[in-house]
C-alpha cells in the first residue's frame, strides 16, 4: 500500500524482548518495521536517543531531519553510559524483569491508592493530574519530600493530559519504591486529589506486593 511503519520503542527499550530491544523484538516482527526509534532518557538514564532502518535512503535523514542537522554529537560521557547500559540489558536478561517488577509494585499501589494511573506500565508509571497547576504543584511537593519525577505538560503529552511520570530502574529497591509510593500519597492528600481517610487510602506496603 506503500506506506511505511515507524515504531517507538521510548517505553519498550530495555524492558521488552529477550535482548531487552522492545516490543518489536519481544513480537518478533523486528523486520517487518521500516523505522525503529527510541530514547536513551528512560531505561538507559542518559539523554540522547536513535532512529534505525534497513531501508536504503536512511542515510538522507541525517541531513534532512531539521532537529538533527545541526546536533552536536553526544559527550563521550553518554555514548559510554550508554554503550554499558545497552550490552548490560542484552545479556542479562532479568534487568528488564526487575524494571517490570518494579514498576508493576508502584503502579499498583498507586492505584490502589486512588490515583488514576496511564496505560500498564514498563519503565515508566505515570500519574493523571487534573490540570497543570496540580501538576506542577504535586511536582513541586514531591521534590521537597526528597523524590524527583518527571513533569509532563500539553502540548508535549498525549491528549493534553498533565503527567507526573515517574522512571523506574531495575536498580531500585523495594525500599525505595515504598518511600516514593508514601511521598506521592501523602502529597496527594494534601492537595484532595486522594481520599483524607487514612482507612480508604493508605494501605500497608506489605498488601501491594506486585
Ligand atoms: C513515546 C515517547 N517517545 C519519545 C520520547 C522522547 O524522549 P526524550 O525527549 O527524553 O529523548 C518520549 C519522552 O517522554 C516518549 O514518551
Amino acid at each position: 500500500m506503500g506506506a511505511t511503519l515507524i515504531v517507538d520503542e521510548a517505553h519498550s527499550l530495555g524492558t521488552r524482548g529477550k535482548k531487552g530491544r522492545g516490543v518489536c523484538e519481544d513480537a518478533g516482527v523486528e523486520n517487518e518495521v521500516d523505522f525503529i526509534v527510541g530514547t536513551f532518557s528512560k531505561s538507559l538514564g542518559a539523554i540522547g536517543g536513535f532512529a534505525v532502518s534497513d531501508l536504503p535512503d536512511f542515510d538522507l535523514l541525517r541531513i534532512t531531519c531539521r532537529p538533527y542537522m545541526f546536533t552536536a554529537s553526544l559527550p563521550p560521557a553518554v555514548v559510554g553510559s550508554v554503550t554499558a547500559a545497552l550490552s548490560r540489558i542484552s545479556t542479562d536478561e532479568s534487568l528488564g524483569a526487575r524494571v517490570r517488577f518494579n514498576s508493576i509494585r508502584l503502579y499498583r499501589a498507586l492505584k490502589l491508592a486512588g490515583f488514576e494511573v496511564g496505560p500498564e506500565p514498563n519503565a515508566i508509571v505515570a500519574l493523571k493530574m487534573t490540570d497543570k497547576e496540580t501538576a506542577v504543584r504535586f511536582w513541586n511537593r514531591l521534590i521537597d519530600r526528597g523524590v524527583y519525577a518527571n513533569l509532563a505538560l500539553p502540548p508535549a503529552t498525549p491528549g493534553s493530559l498533565s503527567l507526573i511520570r515517574c522512571s523506574i530502574s531495575a536498580a531500585h529497591t523495594e525500599a525505595q519504591i515504598d518511600r516514593a509510593l508514601s511521598a506521592m500519597v501523602a502529597v496527594g492528600r494534601e492537595l484532595g486529589i486522594l481520599d483524607p481517610d487514612p482507612r480508604t487510602s493508605d494501605q500497608p506496603a506489605e498488601r501491594l506486593r506486585a
